[in-house]
């Protein structure tokens, strides 16, 4: 078991990684909420084998607390404020009062959404995030974001999603990552994961404090990763933890400037991608578009590729960036390329719609160097088309 610390003033909390971890969430809850807490409200992602819900349940039962569990089948449609809605009318059917942890056991989906039912309910309950998808062990669980898309009917057929544009800060008191539930994690979600690895390895140096080798660990551990060997994927996620503890102690609302680090850089992809992310018909592969829409990993592989070219565009970094990203994505089985994408400006259009926009104007994290990032506030709108433009199949 490997014990990563995240020590943020009266908020400090453990991200426990290890196999088997999960069988200590219920005496961890118990000693979180000590002997007042007599409810647990459990979120639980349909995807997990029931096995893992069932065991938490009864351990939850022997440690006293009254389980209440929610199910969720994931998807971005349903990462909405009418589930949000249900599970607040559910949490507050069962009488849960302040002392209660929501505790949530699932992927990033899952983990959002029961974080922020725990950031408002009450105006705050303790909540112990169980991530059970790659992607949310090594980034969603840490950190404390939480949140729900926000659907907008635009005159056309297909309303338009935006993504997080609800939420709020509310730091897990615990994060369990069991390595073991990890194993009927389908290959696709493994490589959408793997995306969110790979951006950190893109700002390992930026963030410094130990963390500079990450890129290079990852390209010698390769075949470890492709293959998902589970001591491999145990490090993978134990150093990527680490980074993301790293920057969220420093930067816990994405306040500071990015040139110092902040929090701000691990959005290296994501204004770009939030923009494709839930564009309905895009398929990370052309050739069949049944695999439509593009998953949030594959988004963000997107995303990080048309950072680069714009940067390259820009001026910031040589094309030696852009064809070690493209060639580690390639490896890994992400896509770098994608067919359908609609015009140019309709998806600056949805980038000037992200959150990350900074009074009005657009802001994007671009590469300077080798694992390094630098924030870019107002770029040149022709650099920014260039890199959208670069990912067209
Ligand atoms: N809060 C944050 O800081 C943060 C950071 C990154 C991403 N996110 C959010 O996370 C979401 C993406 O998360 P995700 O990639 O985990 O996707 P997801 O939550 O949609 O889960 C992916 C799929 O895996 C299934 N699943 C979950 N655990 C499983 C298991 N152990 N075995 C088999 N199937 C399993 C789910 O049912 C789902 O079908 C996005 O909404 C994104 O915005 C949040």
């Amino acid at each position: 078991m490997r014990t990563i610390d995240v020590n943020l003033p009266g908020r400090a909390y453990q991200v426990q990684i290890g196999n088997g971890s999960l069988s200590k969430v219920a005496q961890t809850a118990r000693a979180i909420g000590g002997t007042k807490a007599s409810r647990a409200f459990v979120v639980v992602d349909t995807g997990v084998p029931t096995h893992f819900s069932n065991s938490l349940q009864k351990e939850l039962e022997s440690q006293g607390f009254a389980v209440c569990i929610a199910h969720i089948t994931p998807s971005e449609k349903i990462k909405s404020i009418e589930t949000y809605h249900r599970l607040l009318l559910e949490i507050a059917s069962t009488g849960h009062t302040r002392v209660d942890p929501v505790i949530a056991l699932g992927g990033g989906v899952v983990g959002d959404l029961a974080g922020f039912v725990a950031a408002s309910y009450q105006r705050g309950v303790p909540v112990i995030q169980c991530p059970t998808t790659l992607l949310a062990m090594v980034d969603a669980s840490v950190g404390g974001k939480t949140g729900f898309n926000l659907t907008v009917p635009n005159g056309e057929n297909e309303p338009t999603i935006y993504k997080n544009l609800v939420g709020a800060f509310h730091q897990p008191s615990l994060v369990i990552a069991d390595i073991d539930v990890l194993d009927s994690l389908d290959a696709r979600y493994r490589r959408a994961g793997l995306a969110e690895c790979v951006k950190h390895g893109m700002i390992c140096k930026t963030i410094g404090s130990g963390h500079e080798k990450l890129m290079d660990w990852m390209s010698e551990h390769l075949d470890g990763i492709r293959s998902f060997d589970a001591s491999t994927i145990e490090e993978l996620v134990a150093r990527n933890v680490a980074l993301k503890a790293t920057v969220v102690m420093g930067d816990e609302h994405e306040s500071t400037d990015a040139k110092a680090g902040g929090r701000m850089l691990l959005n290296f992809g994501h204004t770009f991608g939030h923009a494709i992310e839930t564009i309905a018909g895009l398929s990370p592969d052309a050739s069949d578009p049944s695999l439509a829409p593009l998953h949030h990993g594959e988004a963000v592989a997107l995303g990080m590729v048309a950072a680069c070219h714009s940067s390259v565009a820009a001026g910031h970094c040589d094309s030696s960036i852009v064809q070690e990203l493209e060639n580690i994505l390639q490896a890994i089985g992400l896509p770098t390329r994608v067919a359908g994408l609609p015009q140019t400006s309709e998806i600056l259009d949805r980038m000037m719609r992200d959150k990350k926009t900074a009074g009005g104007s657009l802001r994007v994290i671009l590469p300077i160097g080798r694992g390094k990032c630098t924030i870019v506030d107002s770029p040149d709108v022709n650099t920014i088309e260039a890199g959208i433009d670069s990912i067209r199949a």
